[in-house]
């Protein structure tokens, strides 16, 4: 009944908004997003930015684009759609039928705007979900018609934005394998620039998949108008900006259409994956603040719940262990307090064991001579000791030396007549074909049915696809990169169905899989396999302008040359959790850790549910900090990090952020090495908040690799 009338007067507002002008009006409490129908029945962009308060203004706005261009008329740059009729002509003019809003739930509207074309019976809808609290807007369009013979769709956006400022600044995240989320910042100006993956299933190995556009000038973290974006696909996506003779500018974000001509038969809807977008006003901190709330609550799976701490043994074994050694290790996750072991790749395969990553990926059955009693007496073990089980996985998989691929080639995507190439000694499963994704989901299926004690799984995912060619889709194959996605989110969603409350880590080598469509059946994400503490600084810091440290897994290990506790401390910031021997560390190493583990829980809340505020970049100083306040403001955690500074360096006090300038804190170092002794002139004092976020606290030093975590308590 609630949300009846919620609907009802939403469409009150809706026809309200037309005010003579046909705007059409997608609005979150500081963001609009405005189109008009024009004379010519035509749908135009006149508007997106910070909201506008006065209604009687929007006639003055400028159309600044047709919403969602297509391909054939008289546009001369990048369209939104290309489409090839049954009759062989080439063209689409699309003009506005309808439009409708509907309140989803509180603060949560869906308008949905229907285009036709006038000569062909081909719709399109533009979907726009606005969430008012988090100033988030999300769009995705879907396409269908009612012609005789099937059309074929060139290119099929997810969205079209049209902007107009003096000055345009890309941000773009790119990277490589152990050296991801690098951020860029360049001018646009005349022509386009393309972000955009070819690489099917470890689609973001070298580009991610989001980007930030600061407007008028480079945007600060506090200061400027930015637009940050991102697509939910997990394969290959690209946004293309092309800013045309007038200094105007056009996103189009979608899937690549790279290869991928889709033949749309009569009847059918061809949805494409959702661009999500917010804008401020404020600077990049806002923008990174609207994501993280937005997809705790509403994207990432079990957004809102709490996560589990762990012990990994890839690291710390790589693929030599047995049943011994990994009951040992799950003795050191008990000491250390975490929550569960995690047993890694190298667990399966009996006639060509994986004892290394040439063979045996595939075959999911425990190899007889690692694990004679087999996964079950692992989960008993760790049950008897009070923690959890988790297990990895790489199910879309195979290397050519294995039982899998010798019974099934024609599951495997390849080409039929070339030598074939390998990635890490491996070839893609053909998720297109519905018997595989019955494969794929049976690797959890399987497990979970015989191992019902299985608290968690890591899905790794470490090739891209090479060999393009499927078996299964015959004369279609320019279907297979959109095809191999859809059958693996069919195989996510019955996962998710069958096992609503099992946690996964989304792994593809790190950083490999970043996208938001990907995050609704993950709950967290791994971001590197580089864990170089000083390095993970930088990644960590990369990620976090879309992602909440919840969604990011980071792990404590043997890798870096920085102290225990410089490692722990960088691996706080995120999803904590442990990848190393802990039995081959000093007896005060130890003790730290458990601390460590203990402060974590303690301060959960707080790390991975607060609001994130970066107050001292790596990327332009040699020391780092950054800040989570609880929703409260009760506790907050600081983070400082001296990375390579110079000799005699003249620091500067930290500025702090996001508390009330009216309250005191006390602030207290914690996460201390056993017996040590706190060097901060702050530790143990009280200020007010106007203090530390006026004139700020010394916490830098020129040391090297030395870190403090500050937890921070109102009065
Ligand atoms: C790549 C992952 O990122 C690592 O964490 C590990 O699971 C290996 N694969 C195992 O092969």
């Amino acid at each position: 009944m609630k949300i009846k009338c919620l609907v009802l007067i939403n469409l009150c507002i809706c026809l309200l908004n037309v005010n003579g002008q046909n705007a059409i009006q997608i609005t979150t409490d500081n963001v609009g997003l405005f189109y008009r129908v024009g004379d010519n029945g035509r749908l135009y962009q006149t508007y997106v930015g910070k909201k506008l308060e006065h209604s009687q203004d929007f006639v003055h706005l400028p159309n600044l684009g047709e919403a969602y261009i297509a391909n054939g008329m008289e546009d001369f740059f990048e369209s939104a759609i290309r489409v090839l009729h049954g009759d062989g002509n080439p063209s689409l003019l699309l003009k506005y039928v309808s439009h409708e809003t509907k309140q989803l739930q509180q603060d949560v509207a869906e308008t949905v705007i229907l285009l036709r074309d006038d000569k062909y019976p081909v719709d399109v809808k533009l979907h726009f979900t606005a969430y008012s609290k988090e100033d988030i807007i999300k769009t995705h369009s879907e396409i269908t018609h009612r012609e005789k013979k099937p059309i074929t769709l060139y290119n099929y956006a997810s969205s079209m934005l049209h902007l107009n400022a003096g000055n345009y600044y890309l941000t773009e995240f790119s990277g490589d394998w152990a050296h991801e989320a690098n951020m860029s910042e360049s001018p646009l100006t005349f022509g386009k620039k393309v972000l955009d993956t070819k690489l099917g299933s470890r689609a973001n190995l070298y580009c991610s998949p989001f980007f930030i556009l600061s407007l008028n000038e480079s945007a600060r973290e506090n200061s400027g108008d930015v637009l940050f974006g991102t697509i939910g696909w997990t394969g290959n996506f690209r946004f293309t900006f092309e800013v045309d003779p007038e200094n105007k500018l056009r996103i189009v974000s979608g899937i690549n259409p790279f290869a991928s001509e889709y033949t749309l038969q009569p009847g059918e809807t061809f949805r494409t994956p959702e661009f999500i977008f917010t804008y401020s006003s404020e600077g990049k901190g806002k923008a990174s603040r609207n994501f993280h709330k937005w997809a705790r609550k509403f994207q990432l799976k079990d957004g809102e719940k709490t996560r589990l701490t762990l012990l990994n043994n890839w690291e710390a074994t790589y693929f030599n262990f047995n049943e011994e050694k990994l009951i040992t290790i799950m003795d050191e996750a008990v000491k250390l307090g975490v929550d569960m072991f995690l047993l890694d790749d190298g667990w399966f395969a009996n006639k060509y064991p994986r004892g290394n990553d040439r063979q045996g990926l595939g075959d999911w059955e425990e190899t007889k001579e690692k694990l004679p009693l087999g996964i079950g007496k692992l989960v008993e073990e760790a049950t008897k000791k009070g923690i959890k089980f988790g297990i990895w996985i790489e199910p879309e998989m195979v290397n050519p030396k294995s039982e899998l691929y010798e019974k099934h080639k024609d599951w495997v995507i390849h080409l039929p007549n070339r030598d074939e190439y390998y990635f890490r000694n491996q070839l893609v499963l053909d998720l297109s074909n519905p018997a595989v994704q019955n494969f794929v989901f049976g690797v959890v299926d399987n497990l979970m049915t015989k191992y019902p004690g299985i608290a968690y799984f890591k899905w790794d995912c470490n090739s891209p696809i090479t060999n393009i060619y499927s078996p299964y889709l015959k004369d279609k194959q320019s279907h297979l990169y959109i095809e191999y996605v859809r059958g693996l989110y069919k195989v996510l969603e019955r996962i998710k169905q069958k096992y609503p409350d099992l946690p996964m880590m989304l792994c593809s080598g790190g950083g490999g899989r970043t996208d938001y469509e990907a995050l609704k059946y993950f709950t967290e994400f791994w971001p590197s396999d580089n864990t170089n503490a000083v390095e993970r600084i930088f990644i960590q810091w990369g990620y976090s302008y879309f992602f909440p440290s919840k969604s990011m897994a980071a792990h404590v290990t043997s890798s870096g040359w920085q102290s225990m506790k410089f490692r722990t401390d960088v691996a706080m910031m995120c999803k904590l959790g442990f990848d190393i021997r802990t039995n081959n560390l000093k007896p005060e190493e130890q003790q730290f850790c458990r601390e460590a583990v203990g402060n974590f829980k303690r301060l959960e809340s707080t790390l991975l549910d607060g609001d994130m505020y970066r107050l001292a970049s790596p990327c332009e100083s040699d020391h780092a900090a950054v800040m989570y306040v609880e929703e409260s403001g009760k506790t907050s955690v600081l983070f400082t990090f001296d990375i390579h500074p110079r000799h005699a360096e003249r620091n500067q006090p930290l500025r702090l952020a996001g508390l009330n300038p009216k309250k005191e804190y006390e602030l207290k170092e914690i996460n201390m090495m056993p017996g040590a002794r706190s060097r901060l002139s702050c530790n143990n004092k009280k200020y007010s908040g106007e203090y530390l976020m006026t004139v700020g606290i010394p916490v830098f030093s020129s040391n090297h690799t030395v870190s403090h975590l500050i937890e921070i308590t109102e009065m």
